[in-house]
């Protein structure tokens, strides 16, 4: 995790810098700073708390200089505080430096550096590289792109990083391994550097993803040049950005969370647009057909993905054992990458990402990809790492999403599951023209129900004034709900802290019911389907313990109603699409409940967005 951000250029770098640091504060908030350099001085502001927090410690701002760096923290060595915030200096202070990733040999690196007289303020292994790359450039008498591209050779672990010099103010030098970093190329020998492109799409669309163990030099007039740390030459190639500004914006809601949520009729249209058709009562995956003949041998698909993609994953499962009759396992990947798992030439492993750099995923393909299974990617950024990586995909088109807790990523994610269930189902013959020309109807209708399901909004804040004290909750569902239980109560502990838990609701009476009293709050999704009688025996448990019962049922529910406490109607629609129209309910009601109780619904404490660190 970690933000950084980059600039060099004839304007002041102080606001493009924090501007760019507010973009980026998704990837972490314990820590903020910046590094500008003018009239051959570095000035260095850094501070605990979010870059709002910089701001008020740099107060007016004074600070002037054409060349900066800037880091937005999520701590992984030393706790977060000033002295460990970034940029971090050398040791005599010629070189600013900052670092999204970790260097796993920093404890050895810091020992030897330390024996040979070195002095360390923080207790970061970023600092220790400042200092190796100092020490390299003055022993080597050499470039400082050339002492960086040296001492990377000695660096295990994953980085992103730019590094400034005090006695040179036209160049900064960029590097990568692991942790993502885009330049974006200005007018004029200006450059922009992020961590992603949002804090350059305002500035410039013509971008450069850099590749793994890649150093780039940015020099005012002569302009970028990319080597590898074995000392290749590369030409950068120059992309277009399909990034929109107003797509990183709050667009008139309090938090992007809410927008987000609000965005899904939107999301979901973008995510199923031009891939399926009523007429021909077809879904056309171009990522899907140009390996065809991989899914339509494929015994077995893994799916791979951390956090609410995990979930997203579990959906996925049901889609296609039910829909396209392949046997599915789904892994966190982060203990797939650990466990030397049997993978086979003809096992299909796809990997979810709303990010596209989650660093387990990426660990996770790359292991199955030596196994010579093949990858698809289903992520969100387009360009990201996982994008790159992968064999094939398909990408969700929800725009950027900013609110940590994510929301429509996950709806998009599995309507792309969706989509490919069906795709890879008509390819294997496992699907009648009939059930198909039902999905795809229901499908295109997504948006409208989703519209309505946000509907709700009104009761579910009134709910969630109810609730919002209690101290447990528990979700559940059964069949394509039980994923849904699972990402109810991951919303609901991420961002308002309270402990949750999801279950299939026939699990419940193995452990969970124990737990049942008059304070706890159950919330069940027993909407009409194939598990609704089963639901509805467990709501009667529940009620026989004296719980209190929120249910989300199909609007139009009678039986449901005499017994729940309080129900939410969402729209009818086919079993295998109720997780998309389902979990909407549970977004608000988690984000009310954050929301009443003073919490920071945006960013919550101890989270980052993207996961850049094992
Ligand atoms: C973090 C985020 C979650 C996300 C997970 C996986 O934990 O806070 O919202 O689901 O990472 O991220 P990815 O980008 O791979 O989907």
């Amino acid at each position: 995790m970690c933000g950084i951000v980059a600039y060099l250029g004839r304007e002041d770098a102080y606001p493009v810098l924090i501007k760019g640091l507010k973009r980026l504060e998704y990837r972490g908030y314990d820590s903020a700073g910046v590094a500008l350099l003018n009239d051959g001085e570095i000035s260095l502001h850094k501070c605990k708390g979010k870059v709002s927090d910089l701001e008020s410690h740099v107060g007016v701002p004074n600070v002037a200089g054409s060349v900066g760096i800037g880091h937005t923290r999520w701590a992984t060595h030393g706790p977060p505080n000033d002295v460990n915030a970034h940029p971090h200096l050398s040791g005599k202070g010629d070189l600013a430096i900052i670092h999204n990733g970790i260097i796993e040999n920093y404890n050895t690196l810091k020992e030897e550096l330390i024996n040979r007289g070195h002095h360390f303020e923080s207790e970061t292994d970023t600092e220790v590289l400042a200092h190796l790359i100092e020490e390299v450039r003055s022993n080597t008498d050499t470039s400082l792109f050339e002492a960086v591209r040296i001492s990377l050779n000695e660096v295990v672990g994953a980085y992103a990083i730019v590094v400034m010099d005090k006695n040179n103010p036209d160049q900064l030098i960029a590097a990568k391994k692991s942790s993502p970093l885009v330049i974006g190329i200005g007018e004029d020998g200006t450059y922009y550097v992020g961590s992603d492109a949002t804090p350059i799409v305002e500035y410039t669309k013509n971008v450069v993803y850099m590749e793994d163990e890649e150093v780039a030099l940015l020099d005012r007039t002569k302009g970028l040049k990319i080597v590898t740390i074995q000392n290749r030459e590369k030409t950068p190639y120059i992309q277009e950005l399909e990034l929109h500004l107003e797509a990183l914006e709050k667009g008139g809601y309090d938090y992007f969370m809410l927008k987000e949520i609000y965005e899904q009729p939107r999301s979901i249209r973008d995510c199923f647009r031009g891939r399926i058709s009523l007429q021909k009562g077809m879904v056309r995956l171009s990522g899907i057909e140009v390996h065809e003949e991989k899914w339509i041998n494929a015994k077995r698909i893994i799916i791979v993905g951390c956090g609410t993609s995990w979930h997203a994953g579990l959906v996925g499962e049901y889609l296609f054992e039910d829909l396209a009759r392949i046997p599915v396992e789904v892994e966190y990947a982060s203990e797939f990458r650990y466990r030397n798992p049997v993978i086979n030439s003809d096992d299909i492993v796809i990997a979810i990402s709303q990010s596209g750099e989650t660093a387990d995923t990426l660990a996770a393909i790359q292991l199955a990809k030596s196994k010579g299974a093949h990858i698809f990617g289903v992520c969100n950024v387009v360009g990201s790492t996982i994008s790159r990586e992968t064999d094939s995909g398909c990408y969700t088109h929800a725009g950027p999403e900013i609110g940590v807790a994510s929301t429509k990523a996950f709806t998009a994610q599995v309507t792309v599951l969706t989509l490919m269930a069906l795709a890879v189902a008509q390819k294997r013959n496992a699907i009648s023209a009939e059930r198909l020309h039902r999905l795809i109807v229901e499908i295109s209708s997504l948006p409208d129900k989703v519209q309505t399901a946000l509907e709700s909004n009104k009761m579910v804040e009134h709910i969630s004034g109810i609730y919002k004290d209690a101290r447990n909750a528990l979700y559940l569902g059964r069949g394509y709900t039980f994923p849904v239980a699972l990402e109810g109560a991951l919303k609901l502990k991420e961002i308002s802290y309270i402990h949750a838990e999801g279950y299939p609701a026939a699990e419940m009476k193995h452990g969970p019911i124990a737990l049942i009293d008059e304070e706890m709050p159950v919330f069940v999704i027993a909407t009409h389907g194939q598990s609704y009688e089963k639901v509805v025996s467990n709501i009667q448990e529940v009620k026989a313990r004296k719980g209190k019962i929120i249910a989300i049922v199909t609007a139009g529910e009678q039986h449901v109603l005499t017994l729940a406490d309080h129900i939410i109607e969402i729209p009818k629609t086919d079993d295998a699409l109720v997780p998309i129209v389902s979990v909407i309910p549970l977004q608000l009601l988690s984000y009310h409940i954050a929301l009443m109780r003073g919490c920071n619904v945006d960013q919550p404490r101890n989270l980052a967005k993207s996961v850049t660190v094992e």
